[in-house]
Order: structure tokens, then C-alpha cells, then sequence
């Protein structure tokens, strides 16, 4: 079965790729230039992107896949959030570290919490004339330098908390049953960071989405 995910980001299309290959799904690349509408909301962007893209598909019948993710830096207010594209093509990763480094605690508990963030991806899938829409969240901190070339955009300063048992995000400072002992997402295999993956989240609740309209 095919699936075109529509996106210029190779780093995203091998992350699909590679979840969707486990559930029988070969994933094909979608070049589209869709307008980005003026929100702060990834779900909007999200569905306006794919909306704007449906009637383009080579086959209506194809199954079309968005999705749409930001970097949210909890002491910045959730910045650079959807501008994180724009802000990578401009300040880049050591922008964010220097607007960071401004906030520095002394105490390295203080620290650790004024460097929280997450990140977020809304994916959104059209199949059969349906839309399935689901969010993945990746609980973590910034990183004091940029560490590592795995990975692609802010992975090299974003280190993602522990997991639990269970897989789920612990908070910061945490000790869970999964961890990546303070490297960053630059750090780690693309297996490693599947486990992590706010990408990875959001695609799971669409494959759950999609076994349940068959
Ligand atoms: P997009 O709009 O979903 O393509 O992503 C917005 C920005 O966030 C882009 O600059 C991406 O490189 C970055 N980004 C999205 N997902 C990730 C990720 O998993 N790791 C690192 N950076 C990401």
C-alpha cells in the first residue's frame, strides 16, 4: 500500500518510512508548496496543508499524509513553536542556545527546568475520503551545545526525558526504565530515537485511526 507523505524534509520522510514499513506501508515522497496560514496552532496548519493538497494527489484513491511539528521551549512562552522553521533558517540551533544561555540558573536542578521543552508533531492522514488527525508530544530539555549529526533540524540540542515502563514521558530529571543518559536526538540512532519520537507518536495514532475505518 502506498502513502504519500507530503513534505520537502528527507530526515522526516526516512522517520515514516521507517514506522510505516512495519505495518506493510511503503511511503513516497510528496512535493507540494502549500500556504502556510497565520496561526499558532500546528493543527490548523496541519489540516490546511493537507486540505490544500487533496485535489493534486496522481490518484484519488492514494492516501495522503501531513504533519506538522515545532520545537516549544517552555521558558520562551512555547517559542519557537510554529516558527520553529523559520526561526532554524535564521538564528539556528545556536540562536536558541544563546537566548537560553541568557536564563542560566547557577543551581543545575534550576537549570535543567529552565531549559524544559517539548516537541510537537500533528500528523493528519486522508484515506478512503477521511481524515484522521492525531498528535505526538516528546517531553526533553535543550542541550548546552549542540551535540551530534544524527537527525536533522533541532535534534542536536534536544534531549529527551526518560520513559517509564510503559514508554511514556517522565519529567525532567526523572530516572526511567529508557533513557539516552543526557545525549541528544544528534546523538542517537533513528531506531533510538523512534522510541523518544513525538513524530513516532502521532504516527501511531494514525495507524490506529486507520485499522479502525479499514
Ligand atoms: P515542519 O514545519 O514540521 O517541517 O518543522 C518545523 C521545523 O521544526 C523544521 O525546521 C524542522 O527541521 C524542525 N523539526 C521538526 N521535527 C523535528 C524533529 O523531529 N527533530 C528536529 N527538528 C524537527
Amino acid at each position: 500500500m502506498t502513502l504519500w507523505f507530503m513534505t520537502s524534509n528527507k530526515g522526516k520522510v526516512a522517520e515514516a518510512s521507517e514506522y510505516f514499513a512495519n505495518h506493510g506501508m511503503i511511503v513516497k515522497q510528496f512535493e507540494f508548496e502549500a500556504t502556510e496560514p497565520q496561526t499558532d496552532d500546528l493543527e490548523v496548519v496541519t489540516i490546511s496543508k493537507l486540505e490544500q493538497a487533496i485535489s493534486t494527489l496522481p490518484n484519488p484513491d492514494d492516501m495522503l499524509l501531513v504533519e506538522d511539528a515545532g520545537l516549544f521551549v517552555d521558558a520562551l512562552d512555547g517559542f519557537p513553536g510554529v516558527y520553529s522553521s523559520y526561526v532554524l533558517n535564521t538564528i539556528g540551533t545556536h540562536g536558541i542556545l544563546k537566548l537560553l544561555d541568557q536564563l542560566k540558573s547557577e543551581n543545575p536542578i534550576q537549570d535543567s527546568k529552565l531549559r524544559s521543552a517539548e516537541f510537537r508533531a500533528v500528523a493528519a492522514l486522508y484515506c478512503k475520503g477521511q481524515t484522521i488527525i492525531s498528535e505526538g508530544v516528546c517531553r526533553g530539555r535543550i542541550s548546552h551545545q549542540v551535540r551530534g549529526d544524527e537527525g536533522f533540524g533541532f535534534d542536536p540540542i534536544f534531549v529527551p526525558t526518560d520513559l517509564d515502563v510503559t514508554g511514556e514521558s517522565l519529567e525532567c530529571g526523572e530516572l526511567g526504565e529508557t533513557s539516552t543518559h543526557g545525549k541528544t536526538f544528534g546523538e542517537i540512532t533513528l531506531e533510538e530515537k523512534q522510541l523518544y519520537s513525538h513524530r513516532r507518536r502521532a504516527l501511531s495514532g494514525i495507524i490506529e485511526g486507520f485499522s479502525r475505518i479499514g
